[in-house]
């Protein structure tokens, strides 16, 4: 996804109704609670001693707030800037049985402050680097006491040697991509103690993400074929699918498990 405001053709393509937004997937989700849980007490729901707030910042359509709902006892705000991704995390959170479990809010990342804390929990898969990686951490502090939890997905280069194809697109896609030992050195200079962090499986890409996306962008391809905006956007994506497809051992999502120190 881009940082500014994207052009209503993106959200043609990205359209609610894909399984998810960003790859990811039900087992790191979990993984990444149990973790947290664990690290946060001994005891249950993370021994905050009453159901826990949670907040999930760039919900899109819920697959991650879902999930979540699902396996704690407390109540999750998931806040996101596109309706059509609320609608639909409303309608998913309903069908699933977890609706009394979860809030919308349509807000802008960017206007969070401590007020609107705090949490015990800060939850955010495929969208903090909207905000920045580091600024997105520093955001989350402020809203989490000492020793609150938080859990990101992040990009990142796995290998130092990609080859120039795919360095060259990601340096023009996400210039602020890095490697793992520097987040993990940005989370720590941001006051937090890492828990955890993992490499997603490759099939986080695929099953729940890029296949789907590649499946809309043909029809999509035909459709537009006389109009070179769209096309242009239509191929950065697909461009971003093969990249990958290629080079599968050099960018990947990682999960980073913290709490605040
Ligand atoms: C890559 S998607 C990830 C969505 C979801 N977490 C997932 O993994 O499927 C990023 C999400 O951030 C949302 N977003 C983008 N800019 C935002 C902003 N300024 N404030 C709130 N949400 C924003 C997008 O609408 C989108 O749902």
């Amino acid at each position: 996804m881009t940082i500014e405001r994207p052009p209503e053709f993106f959200f043609e393509i990205f359209d609610a109704s894909l399984p998810r937004l960003g790859p990811g997937d039900e087992a790191s989700t979990t993984r990444a609670l149990h973790t947290l849980l664990a690290a946060m007490s001994r005891g249950g729901n993370g021994g905050v001693g009453r159901p826990m707030r949670i907040l999930d910042i760039g919900c899109g359509n819920g697959a991650q707030t879902i999930c979540l709902a699902q396996h704690v006892d407390g109540s999750i705000l998931a806040m996101d800037n596109h309706p059509p991704f609320l609608d639909e995390l409303q309608r998913r959170a309903a069908a699933a049985g977890v609706s009394a479990k979860i809030q919308v809010a349509l807000r802008d990342m960017h206007s969070l402050t401590k007020d609107d804390g705090p949490f015990d929990v800060v939850w955010s898969e495929g969208a903090l680097f909207i905000m920045g990686f580091r600024e997105g951490l520093a955001a989350c502090g402020a809203l989490l006491p000492p020793g609150g939890g938080l859990a990101v997905s992040e990009l990142a280069w796995l290998r130092s040697d990609p080859p120039a194809d795919c360095r060259r697109f990601w340096a023009e896609e996400y210039p602020a991509m890095t490697s793992i030992a520097a987040n993990l050195a940005t989370i720590e200079g941001c006051g937090y103690e890492v828990i955890e962090h993992f490499v997603q499986p490759e099939s986080a890409w695929w099953e729940p993400y890029y296949h789907p996306l590649e499946q809309r962008l043909a029809p999509l391809r035909k459709q537009y074929a006389a109009d070179a905006e769209k096309l242009a956007l239509i191929e950065s994506l697909q461009k971003e699918i093969d990249v990958h497809r290629q080079y599968p051992a050099f960018c990947g999502n990682v999960f980073y498990v913290m709490r605040r120190r």
